[in-house]
């Protein structure tokens, strides 16, 4: 089963990916958290990519579908995947498209999460990001049992470079510009299922597990 959580930054993609993860017993990445962990431990790719990141632009196509092509041939993605935040343009969903052809799988589902721009910027504005087990907070909506503490891992949570307000704007509209065309390519092949995000992190759990049937 290969499935991808679209929708724009903040709208909770991390947050049901991980719950999605626990229930389907499948991997799932997010090409965001690969290149923040690239960055960390000062890679090639972290030093390529680290401005791109902090400005909230998109990394290049070519250097995101290697990174995922390279993830999806690891043996744990044989069952399938979640795919969290790629593709994120129309190039990277073609590309994926013939990757999966060549592989002889298919992408079994688009999830687009709905979320308005107001409660993204709350969202973002309360997002806490434990940079090591990769879990994501929210200081109101998903507080740790610790305030300031990873419940998984016990290290000191922080926030995202990128959630600052002008980044957060500014990643809003690369999303409007360059990423929300991806919808309207899935959509004309009958494959995208789109959810309402407004809602509390479970009942958006419950509507993403009803689309995929479980
Ligand atoms: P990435 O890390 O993927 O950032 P993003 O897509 O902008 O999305 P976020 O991670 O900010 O949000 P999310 O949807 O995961 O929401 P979350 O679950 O955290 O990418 C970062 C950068 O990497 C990009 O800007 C780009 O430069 C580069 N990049 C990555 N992929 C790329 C690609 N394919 N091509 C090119 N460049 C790429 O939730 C947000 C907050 O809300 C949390 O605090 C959470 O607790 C809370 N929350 C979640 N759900 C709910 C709910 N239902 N109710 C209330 N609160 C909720
Ligand atoms: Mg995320």
């Amino acid at each position: 089963m290969v499935i991808v959580l679209f929708g724009p930054p903040g709208a909770g993609k991390g947050t049901q990916t991980a719950k999605l993860v626990e229930e389907l017993k499948i991997p799932g990445f997010s090409t965001g958290d690969m290149f923040r962990a690239a960055i960390a431990a000062g890679t090639p790719v972290g030093k390529q990519v680290k401005a791109v990141i902090d400005a909230g632009d998109l990394v290049s196509d070519d250097l995101v579908n290697k990174l995922v092509f390279e993830r999806l041939d690891q043996p744990d993605c044989a069952n399938g995947v979640i795919l969290d935040g790629y593709p994120r343009t129309v190039a990277q969903a073609k590309a994926l498209d013939e990757w999966l052809k060549n592989h002889h799988l298919k992408l079994d589902k688009v999830i687009e999460l709905a979320v308005d721009d107001e409660q993204l910027i709350e969202r973002r504005a309360g997002r806490l990001y434990a940079p090591n087990s990769k879990k994501v907070y929210h200081k109101t909506f998903n507080p740790p049992k610790k305030a300031g503490f990873c419940d998984e891992s016990g290290e000191p949570l922080i926030q995202r470079e990128d959630d600052n307000p002008e980044v957060v704007r500014h990643r809003l509209d690369v999303y409007n510009n360059q990423t929300a065309p991806v919808i309207g390519y899935y959509e004309s092949q009958n494959r995208l299922a789109h959810i309402d995000g407004m809602e509390g992190i479970d009942t958006v759990f419950g509507s993403i597990l009803q689309v995929l049937g479980r």
